[in-house]
């Protein structure tokens, strides 16, 4: 018998890749807006966007034009030099956001790394009773948060099996409860400079905070003289129904990190900062480059980046994927009431867990895996997280009816369908 076209892939994948990711035995061949086609012309209603990155979807149309506009133009010249598509992204994301500074990066970590490293130099230079030569240089981070997986952001990501490994560790992190304000009292000390949190929690598991948090955090923030600095890396660009998710919880973070679908698809990262906290990597200042990184605002990621926003902003996406989502979670709500297997729907736009109760899965998919496993044969892409939490977060572009079809599926599968 001949091997299918993704076998031989998956033969030249396990002789050539490092071996760092688990992958299905599946070969996506291209994309169309919410369709994925595999390499046997299998249909998929994508219902996970990559991670959340083509945010726009598959190959959008103005994504295409812009990207291959600029690649016929120029694709790098280094940082020394000005270039429009980076001053354009970053004005649209000061503009939408809160006014703020923007270094580009390439992934969701490095941003948070920059950072880590932001406040580590504000630390240094509003050092309040910090006894120690490090000034204050700790940060605060909650459990089961999901911040990357470089030296620094491994010790603010609250799950330790990210760590496990790799110790020693960069000392100065804390892992304490989400949603609660009193554990980041009590962790905070006086060589403690930052607090990083996620507006939602996304590889935790869709895990939403009470109202009243962010504003109670900001204010204890500023009370304490602490820098918040938000982790949009999921949350940012539109995806829970605002253009950032802080502005879910009507706070100003002083360092706002995207990742994900900033670059929609492409890789970039950014970490932007309060012009008067940004004010600590100046150059003129320092007298020399304190953080940088080559091939960081690249004109092709950036044309990606400002396409983005310029669509997000021209197509209201923050306010559909607000609409549409609520209508998966009222939708997915009544579900759970006639099916077991479900714990609970809860989201913001379209960024929307379902809590699974391993116990009452149907007998067909005993385990949240094979609940994703299914649904894949189904043609429908989804992602469980660690802990048991079914994913979705579409293109926000996805055709309602497109969403329909997936979301029926979804509930075939818990159903035992
Ligand atoms: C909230 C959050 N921050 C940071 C990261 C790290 O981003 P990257 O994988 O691009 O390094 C992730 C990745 O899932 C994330 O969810």
């Amino acid at each position: 018998m001949t091997a299918s076209k993704t076998q031989e892939l998956i033969s030249r994948a396990d002789a050539s890749l490092s071996p760092n990711y688990g992958r299905y035995p599946i070969a996506i061949e291209r994309g169309e807006g919410s369709l994925l086609y595999d390499l046997e012309g299998k249909r998929y209603i994508d219902l996970f966007a990559g991670f959340g990155a083509p945010v726009l979807g598959h190959c959008h149309t103005e994504m295409v034009r812009t990207v291959t506009e600029q690649a016929c133009k120029l694709w790098h010249v280094g940082n020394l030099m000005h270039t429009e598509p980076q001053v354009d992204a970053a004005e649209r994301i000061k503009r939408l956001g809160f006014g703020g500074l923007s270094f580009f990066s390439h992934s969701g970590a490095d941003a948070n790394e920059a950072a880590i490293k932001l406040a580590r130099l504000y630390g240094k230079a509003n050092r309040g009773q910090a006894a120690g030569e490090w000034g204050r240089y700790k940060v605060v981070s909650a459990t089961k948060s999901f911040h990357g997986r470089s030296f620094a952001t491994m010790g603010a990501t609250g799950q330790d099996a990210v760590r496990q490994g790799f110790e020693p560790l960069l000392p100065g992190f804390t892992n304490v409860a989400y949603n609660d304000l009193g554990a980041i009292a009590s962790a905070v000390d006086d060589e403690t400079v930052a607090v990083i949190v996620e507006p939602i929690q996304g590889e935790g598991g869709i895990n939403i905070p009470d109202s009243d948090y962010f504003k109670r955090l900001r204010a204890f923030c500023d009370e304490r003289d602490l820098l918040l600095i938000a982790d949009e890396v999921w949350t940012g660009c539109g995806r829970t129904g605002r253009v950032f998710g802080h502005q879910l919880w009507d706070v100003v973070p002083d360092i706002m990190t995207l990742g994900k679908g900033v670059g929609g698809g492409l890789p970039v990262g950014v970490m932007c900062a309060r012009p008067e906290v940004a004010e600590h990597y100046s150059v003129a200042k320092n007298g020399k480059v304190t953080h940088a990184t080559t091939l960081g605002g690249n004109c092709l990621a950036m044309a990606a980046t400002a396409t983005v926003f310029r669509v997000i902003e021209e197509e209201r996406l923050d306010e559909r994927a607000e609409r549409l989502g609520a209508g998966v979670v009222e939708r997915l709500s009544s579900f759970a009431e006639r099916c077991d297997a479900v714990v609970e729907a809860r989201g913001h736009g379209l960024f929307i867990g379902v809590e699974l109760d391993p116990d009452k899965l149907p007998s067909a998919t005993p385990a949240v895996a094979d609940v994703v496993k299914t649904l894949h044969k189904k043609g429908v892409m989804v992602n469980a997280s660690k802990t048991g939490v079914l994913r979705l977060a579409p293109p926000l572009t996805i055709p309602e009816e497109l969403l329909d079809e997936g979301l029926s599926a979804v509930e075939s599968v818990l159903n035992g369908g």
